[in-house]
């Protein structure tokens, strides 16, 4: 069928343009191009670009034809292919230029192709194989998520290109961890140290990388690391500050004693992020008490308390590991009032 096509062509070319010999010798070469490569020409190209393969008529008697695979496209000045793309650009000059234009060239124009040049009963065909190269492009990427600390994370990133492209990962941190390469990036166990911005990147030779990024967001419970006061003198200003870590970021919550804190008059709590402020104006003697922070998010809650305490009376001021001070901090506490009764 194939053949009788060919034929059917065949003969139709070397009725209008005598190009019977030049063809023949097209279509034989085309039959054994797979075993003889070395004498192809090359032209590598990228999608979307006009490609150029040339060819060149050794005079103006001469007439040329070319071929994709073994269809024509142009059997002299005579268009046979009804694609818009393909057209021919003929030089004047000595060269006698007989090239053949691809515009917009794409993956399925890959293959061989062959000008014929038929002059003086003096066949020619020159094959150039036009390589269709396509820039990576990232079509498919894992959406941001949010997991819990410890949970298994797997990543993917699917890519086109040609040739095609080689998928890598990269915790984008200041220490920018690199992976191993692949579509799937697995993390089993992730901690909070793993959490970020995870950027994949496709990267063949036509250009640039394409790259996306997805955000990985892991939650845990709260940890209170940081929770002490300043100032504490009768009648003066006193912040107590109370730091946690935790994601999402933690509610907080003040008790003075079991008594629950609101900002009302002479006390305000500011909360920023993991970060709670409590401040009292007019520090007064009914005031000073054990302090306790609270904080809370979905996945648990923490608390850290501190005695607060006259300063005469304060030992080191403040504390960020309150709990094992605490008992002797309560009885320095119990015995500055007792002194302050007097
Ligand atoms: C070449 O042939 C292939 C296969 O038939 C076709 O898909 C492609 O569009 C052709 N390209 C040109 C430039 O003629
Ligand atoms: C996470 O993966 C490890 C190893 O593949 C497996 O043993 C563990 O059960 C997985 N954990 C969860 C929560 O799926
Ligand atoms: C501070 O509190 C004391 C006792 O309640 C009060 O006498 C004093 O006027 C207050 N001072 C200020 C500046 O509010
Ligand atoms: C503080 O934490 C302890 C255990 O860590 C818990 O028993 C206690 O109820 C907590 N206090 C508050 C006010 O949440
Ligand atoms: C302060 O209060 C907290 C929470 O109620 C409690 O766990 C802690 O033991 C108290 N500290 C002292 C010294 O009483």
């Amino acid at each position: 069928m194939m053949v009788a096509v060919q034929e059917a062509r065949f003969a139709a070319l070397a009725l209008s343009l005598s190009l019977c010999c030049a063809l023949s010798s097209a279509l034989s070469y085309g039959k054994a191009a797979d075993s003889a490569w070395n004498g192809v020409e090359s032209v590598v190209s990228r999608q979307g670009d006009t490609a150029l393969l040339r060819c060149y008529l050794s005079d103006g008697l001469s007439k040329g034809a070319w071929l994709n695979r073994s269809s024509i496209i142009f059997a002299g000045e005579d268009k046979w292919s009804v694609d818009p793309r393909v057209s021919i650009v003929s030089g004047t000059g000595s060269k006698h230029e007989y090239s053949l234009q691809i515009q917009k060239v794409d993956v399925t124009d890959d293959g061989q192709y062959t000008c014929s040049v038929q002059s003086d009963h003096n066949p020619q065909s020159n094959h150039i194989h036009l390589s269709v190269k396509v820039p990576p492009k990232i079509y498919d990427i894992s959406p941001d998520i949010t997991v819990n600390e410890g949970s298994n994370v797997s990543l993917s990133c699917l890519a086109t290109g040609k040739p095609e492209p080689t998928i890598s990962w990269r915790h984008v941190t200041p220490l920018a961890k690199k992976f191993d390469t692949g579509e799937y990036l697995t993390i089993t166990g992730i901690t909070r140290d793993q959490a970020g911005d995870y950027e994949c990147s496709a990267q063949n030779d036509i250009s640039f990388p394409d790259t996306k990024t997805v955000r990985v967001t892991v939650d845990f419970p709260p940890t209170i690391h940081e929770m002490k006061f300043t100032g504490a003198g009768l009648g003066r200003n006193v912040l107590l500050r109370c730091e946690a870590a935790a994601v999402p970021p933690p509610v907080f919550e003040w008790y003075r004693g079991k008594k629950r804190l609101t900002s009302g008059p002479g006390i305000d709590i500011k909360t920023h992020t993991s970060r709670s402020i409590l401040s009292m104006t007019n520090m007064t003697e009914d005031r000073y008490d054990n302090y306790t922070c609270v904080a809370v998010n979905k996945l648990g809650t923490a608390n850290a308390s501190v005695p607060l305490i006259p300063p005469n009376t304060a030992l080191y001021g403040s504390t960020g590991s309150a709990e094992i001070l605490s008992s002797c901090r309560y009885l320095v506490l119990a015995l500055s009032s007792l002194i302050s009764g007097y």
